[in-house]
C-alpha cells in the first residue's frame, strides 16, 4: 500500500495538507464555486493570495461551507499573502486584516510575504516606477508580530531564492516555516530543496502542472516524454504523476483548476505511487524556470537590474 502523503508538519508543529487548490488565475465567478467543490472532494486547504483579487468571493463560500457544516474552520487550512504594497511594517498588519475581512475570516493558517520585492504603497500594477527598495528585515518583524498576535499561525515566504531565504534566516526570531516557490518536474529547484531541507523551511510548490492555462508562458511540462511514458505505464494522467512526484520528492502543491473534474483527478494521488525505476526517470528531464518574474527587474528603477539578480542565479 503506497504511503498517503496527506500531510507535511512544518516547523511549527503543524501539519500542512500537501495539497492544496490553487486560486491564481481563478476568474471571479469561478473562484468560489471551484473551492466549494473541493472542499466536498476533501481538499482542507486553499492557497489564496490578496493581489489574486478573489479573496471576498472565496470568503462568501467560506462562511457558507462552516454554517452547512460541510467542513470546520479548524479542519481547514487557509495561507494568503502580502503583496508588495504593503511591505512596510506599519501597512503589515493592516494588509492580513483586510484579508481576514474578505475571507472573513479570524486568523489564516499561513501568512507569506509574496515577493522579496517592494512597491510603493498604494501603487498599482507593475510599472517600473513604483518600485522601491525592500527591507525583508524590517518586514519580517512585523510578520513575526502577526505570528505572536496569533492571527497568522505560521509565516514564511515566497518567491526567495536559497540566499534570500539564508539573509532572512540570519536575522529572524521566528524562521520562516514555508518558502512557496514554482516547483514541477521542469523546475525541481534541486539547491533550494536541499537548502530548505537542511533548514526546516518547507518548500511549497506553485504552478505543479507548470501553468498550461497561462498562454505567456507556453508551458509543456504536462507534455513531456517522461510524464506521458509514466502516466500510461500506471494508468494515471500526466497531471497526476506531476503531482504524486512532488508528494513523494516531499513537498506541497497547490494545483489550480475551476473546473470539478480536474479538481478531483488532482486530489487523487494519495493511494497510489510511482515505483523507483520510474521515479528515477524524473532526473531526466531538463530544468527550465517558467515564471521568471520578467516585470519585477529593471535596469534601472528596481533593485534587481536583472533576473540573475532576482533569483540570485537560480535560473
Ligand atoms: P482549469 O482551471 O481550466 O482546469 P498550475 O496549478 O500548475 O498553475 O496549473 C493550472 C492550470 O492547469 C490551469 O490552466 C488549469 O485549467 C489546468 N489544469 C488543472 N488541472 C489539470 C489537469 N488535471 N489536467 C490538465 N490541466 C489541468
Amino acid at each position: 500500500m503506497a504511503r498517503s502523503i496527506r500531510f507535511f508538519e512544518l516547523n511549527t508543529g503543524a501539519k500542512i495538507p500537501s495539497v492544496g487548490l490553487g486560486t491564481w488565475q481563478s476568474d471571479p465567478g469561478l473562484v468560489g464555486q471551484a473551492v466549494a467543490a473541493a472542499v466536498k472532494i476533501g481538499y482542507r486547504h486553499v492557497d489564496c493570495a490578496q493581489v489574486y483579487g478573489n479573496e471576498k468571493e472565496i470568503g462568501l463560500v467560506l462562511k457558507k461551507l462552516f454554517e452547512d457544516g460541510v467542513v470546520k474552520r479548524e479542519d481547514l487550512w487557509i495561507t494568503s499573502k502580502l503583496w508588495c504594497v504593503d511591505h512596510a511594517p506599519e501597512d503589515v498588519p493592516v494588509a492580513l486584516d483586510r484579508t481576514l475581512r474578505d475571507l472573513q475570516l479570524d486568523y489564516v493558517d499561513l501568512y507569506l510575504i509574496h515577493w522579496p520585492v517592494r512597491m510603493k504603497k498604494g501603487s498599482v500594477g507593475f510599472n517600473p516606477e513604483n518600485f522601491t527598495p525592500t527591507d525583508i528585515p524590517s518586514t519580517w518583524k512585523a510578520m513575526e508580530a502577526l505570528y505572536d498576535s496569533g492571527k497568522a499561525r505560521a509565516i514564511g515566504v515566497s518567491n526567495f531564492s536559497t540566499k534570500k531565504l539564508g539573509d532572512l534566516l540570519d536575522v529572524a526570531r521566528v524562521p520562516p516555516a514555508v518558502n512557496q516557490v514554482e516547483c514541477h518536474p521542469s523546475w525541481q529547484q534541486a539547491k533550494l530543496r536541499e537548502f530548505c531541507k537542511s533548514k526546516g523551511v518547507h518548500l511549497s510548490g506553485y504552478s505543479p502542472l507548470g501553468s498550461p492555462g497561462t498562454t505567456w508562458l507556453k508551458s509543456d511540462v504536462l507534455k513531456h516524454p517522461v510524464l506521458i511514458m509514466i502516466a500510461d505505464k500506471l494508468g494515471k494522467t500526466p497531471a497526476q504523476v506531476a503531482l504524486r512526484w512532488a508528494l513523494q520528492m516531499g513537498h506541497g502543491v497547490l494545483p489550480k483548476s475551476t473546473h470539478e473534474e480536474r479538481i478531483k483527478e488532482n486530489f487523487d494521488v494519495f493511494d497510489w505511487s510511482i515505483p523507483d525505476d520510474l521515479f528515477t526517470k524524473f532526473s531526466e528531464i531538463e530544468q527550465a524556470r517558467l515564471l521568471r518574474g520578467s516585470s519585477f527587474a529593471h535596469e534601472t528603477l528596481s533593485q534587481y537590474k536583472t533576473l540573475e539578480e532576482l533569483w540570485d542565479g537560480e535560473l
